[in-house]
């Protein structure tokens, strides 16, 4: 693992598998949006949706003129209306917006909410807003290009003196001691399985964190803030880090850090996901430690927290060392880990990342560049799914076949 920071990363996390970071609870797999029920639980939330509504609230003045980035089923942009905005930009990538529209409707404020799909990022304004509102967030505020999107959109879209929602948010960590939980996600089950022994899962598993919710009485010092995200600066890195020390005041054993944030909405309104707060749909997340750590009075521990964007997603690494008090040139622990370990790699599959791989196109890449090529000359569906099944008679025994393909190949591109 050492030098793992001088490594130009080309590897991204698994897209098959959900990042730890995404809400996996109201996400839905298969295209990594939300579920319906997803965008539902999140507005039911109280600790986060009050505050919420009493920001938008307190930030649109009679006309106002609204973006609401990620309007999902519509909500943020109808409480816009219903607040006095005379006109809201809704933008949603999620084919969610086709609810959003019929909400609006049913709203009667379809005639001032225009609705875009797209990303932020990709679309034009015809004149600059009053009010940005938006939670683009996952278990972490640090979540797929959020931070350069957010950027982006205060410095393209929101008028000189204009309101942001949110401002800010800080992320905190702590030492947590929780013996059931790492026991039963990282040790026993892997080290007996019906008699078998599966302990080389470990390695994997100690390198990724996991949405769970902790508990205060787990804390083994006192939270501390890792990070403050001010979403009214320009930001010109999606990278971060810094280092948490701490000097261990009561014995206990650690098994991991504890990471939430807190928010503020607006002047004086905001929420937090801390373990002492009622819970929260973002929760918590327990990053573990390699080995736990029996922790004396006076030991030193030192947690240096990355995160930094490589493709959709962050990587995460944190190093660890534990002084003893005695005796500080004795170092009781010395972890490196990272979600760029989490993912088994074969050698080979490195090997056919590298600079020098020449690769070896399939019948799949031969398919898939005939269809970019019909695409970008204009083609329908219906007119590639003929040529994919004329030419392809194999992989398309029917042109509905052919169009299905075809049509999911597109979406990627929109
Ligand atoms: C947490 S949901 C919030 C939904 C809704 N605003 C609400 O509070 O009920 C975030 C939404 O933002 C969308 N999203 C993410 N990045 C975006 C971007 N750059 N531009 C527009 N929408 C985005 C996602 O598809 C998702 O629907």
């Amino acid at each position: 693992m050492k030098g793992l920071t001088g490594l130009v990363f080309r590897l991204t996390p698994n897209s098959q598998l959900p990042t730890p970071n995404s809400h996996q609870d109201v996400m839905n797999d298969s295209i990594q949006g939300y579920t319906i029920s997803g965008y539902g639980r999140m507005i039911v939330d109280p600790q986060r949706t009050e505050p919420y509504v009493r920001a938008l609230k307190a930030a649109i003045k009679p006309g106002a003129v609204v973006l609401d980035i990620g309007t999902g089923t519509g909500f943020f942009a109808v409480l816009a209306c219903n607040f006095g905005a005379s006109k809201v930009y809704a933008i949603e990538p999620d084919d969610a917006i086709v609810i959003a529209k019929q909400v609006a409707i049913d709203n009667h404020c379809a005639d001032k909410i225009e609705f875009i799909q797209g990303l932020s990022s990709q679309i034009d304004l015809p004149e600059r807003v009053d009010v940005i509102i938006c939670d683009l967030r996952g278990v972490m505020p640090l979540y797929q290009h959020h931070l350069s999107e957010i950027a982006d959109a205060r410095q393209r879209h929101l008028k000189p003196g204009g309101v942001q929602i949110p401002l800010q948010d800080s992320i905190w960590g702590t030492l947590i001691s929780n013996a059931d939980y790492y026991t039963q996600e990282y040790s026993s089950f892997w080290e007996d399985a019906y008699g078998c022994n599966l302990s080389a899962n470990r390695q994997f598993l100690v390198n990724t964190w996991q949405k769970h919710r902790l508990e205060p009485e787990q804390y083994l010092a006192s939270p501390q803030l890792w990070q403050t995200l001010d979403y009214t600066q320009p930001r010109d890195s999606n990278n971060v880090a810094a280092t948490l020390n701490w000097t261990i005041e009561q014995p206990g054993i650690v098994h991991g850090l504890g990471i939430w944030f807190d928010t503020v909405l607006a002047e004086g309104i905001g929420f937090s996901n801390a373990p002492d707060r009622p819970e929260c749909i973002y929760g918590n997340a327990f990053v573990p430690l390699t080995e736990p750590v029996d922790l004396a009075v006076g030991d030193r521990v030192t947690v240096t927290i990355k995160a930094n964007l490589v493709g959709d997603d962050y990587i995460w690494s944190w190093y660890t060392q534990v002084e003893t008090g005695t005796d500080p040139h004795s170092l009781k622990a010395d972890f490196q880990q990272s979600t760029f370990l989490s993912v088994p790699r074969s050698p080979k599959s490195l090997q056919q990342r590298s600079d020098s791989y020449v690769p070896i196109v399939n019948e799949s890449a031969k398919i898939d560049a005939v269809t970019l090529n019909l695409m970008t000359a204009g083609k329908s569906l219906g007119e590639i799914a003929h040529q994919l099944h004329q030419q392809f008679p194999d992989r398309f025994a029917t042109v509905a076949k052919a169009q299905s393909y075809a049509a999911d190949l597109a979406r990627q591109y929109r």
